[in-house]
């Protein structure tokens, strides 16, 4: 068996494609705006872009509402398993794939002649194999380093195949290791924190905090962390890829946070759920920054004139927890009566039930999904909110 001499180099332009949960698309464009000053548009769940191998670093560290960064490497018509193959094979694996590299495949086969998931995912591995042997001059891939995961989509007849560069997704931003309390997703939560009038000098608050994801995501927005700061991507493990790059991208964020002082904090009635949100400020690197308590809603007494509460209710999803979710939206409702200055945005199963326990009809809402289930964002403005997103 020959070993292969070339190191192989990633193309310096490619396709990016970045997806995000359904309902924070625009949420997601905003922020690849300001991270690359690139207006482009979401389409089902998917921002495109060129971009260079800097790049796809720089949206795996620093987008907030990103689930997964890919690589787009093919893109082309096939009603066959000999087309698929074909255009498969003619993509440049060995620019993106190392020699000792495992590939894995998975997809999806939506309105075409091709509909066997099972057999497109065979048929792709099989190009990929091909063409790298034929390239490297092996008869059989190795396949003993690091995992390359394909993703392929079918859509009538038309074939897409992208590279994974995140592994893990990017909501697992690693500081969240126990769970207790059912936590929102650290992506919907700051795409949450995006549509709300919060600010990094204004005062914040999450009265049900759970594990404190809001308020941990919201320091961390505020204090200039960079989300994938901690963690790992995909492409660590590649040998081919630009490992020096990677650190230099990851200093300039680590360079980037910022030293200020904020106001941000959370109580929840459940003391178990509040150690666990200590817990996990102190691995998101913010505990000393938030202030975490154990107590009713009712009991939330804003020490500021103005601020931000953005807050996740409990749901009352099982019949046995719908009198008390009711009876907390009320005493939220009262609470922030007295309070008008200061802005709420809830995300809630029913809009309508949370109106009316809460006692005010929102200014405005926005459908998102908390996981699978559908919710509704009601935003209240507080007397002179900045509004706008
Ligand atoms: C849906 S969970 C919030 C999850 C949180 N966003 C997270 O990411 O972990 C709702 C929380 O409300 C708390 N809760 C329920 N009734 C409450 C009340 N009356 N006062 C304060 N907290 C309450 C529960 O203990 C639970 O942690």
């Amino acid at each position: 068996m020959k070993t292969y001499a070339r190191k192989p180099d990633f193309p310096t332009e490619t396709e990016i494609v970045v997806t995000c949960a359904s309902g924070v698309e625009s949420a997601l464009k905003k922020e690849i705006f300001r991270l690359f000053q690139k207006e482009v548009p979401a389409i089902n769940g998917a921002i495109t872009f060129k971009g260079s191998v800097s790049d796809v670093v720089k949206a795996n560290l620093n987008l907030r509402t990103a689930e997964r960064v890919y690589i787009k490497t093919g893109d082309f018509e096939a009603k066959s398993f000999d087309e698929l193959f074909d255009g498969v094979k003619a993509v440049r694996w060995e620019d993106f794939i190392a020699a000792d590299g495992k590939v894995t495949v998975n997809g999806k086969c939506v309105k075409s002649a091709l509909f066997s998931i099972s057999d497109c995912q065979r048929i792709i591995k099989k190009a990929v194999a091909d063409r790298l042997c034929e390239k490297f001059g092996y008869n059989r891939l190795p396949e003993s380093g690091a995992e390359y995961h394909l993703e392929f989509s079918v859509f009538k007849d038309r074939v897409a195949v992208m590279i994974d560069t995140s592994g893990v997704a990017l909501h697992k931003r690693g500081y969240r290791d126990k769970t207790g309390v059912t936590p929102i997703k650290e992506t919907l939560a700051s795409a949450i924190l995006f549509y709300s009038d919060f600010y990094r000098i204004r005062p914040f608050y999450d009265p049900f905090c759970g594990s404190g994801t809001f308020v941990i995501e919201g320091a961390r927005i505020a204090l200039n962390i960079a989300p994938g700061i901690d963690r790992r991507f995909a492409f660590n493990d590649w040998k081919n890829f630009d490992e020096k790059l990677y650190f230099s991208l990851k200093q300039e964020a680590a360079d980037g946070v910022r030293d200020i002082k904020i106001d941000f904090c959370g109580s929840d009635i459940d003391a178990k759920a509040v150690e666990l949100a200590e817990y996990h400020a102190k691995r998101a690197g913010v505990s000393g920054a938030v202030k975490f308590s154990v107590k009713a809603v009712k009991d939330f007494k804003p020490r500021q004139d103005f601020g931000t509460v953005v807050t996740n209710p409990p749901y009352g999803v099982k019949a046995s927890d719908i009198r008390s979710a009711e009876e907390s939206y009320k005493d939220f409702g009262c609470v922030m009566k007295d309070f008008p200055a200061w802005s709420v945005f809830a995300i809630v199963k029913d809009g309508k039930r949370f109106e009316k326990f809460f006692g005010r009809k929102s200014d405005r809402e926005r459908k998102l999904y908390n996981s699978e289930l559908e919710c509704r964002l009601k935003y209240y403005y507080g007397k002179n909110s900045e509004k706008g997103n």
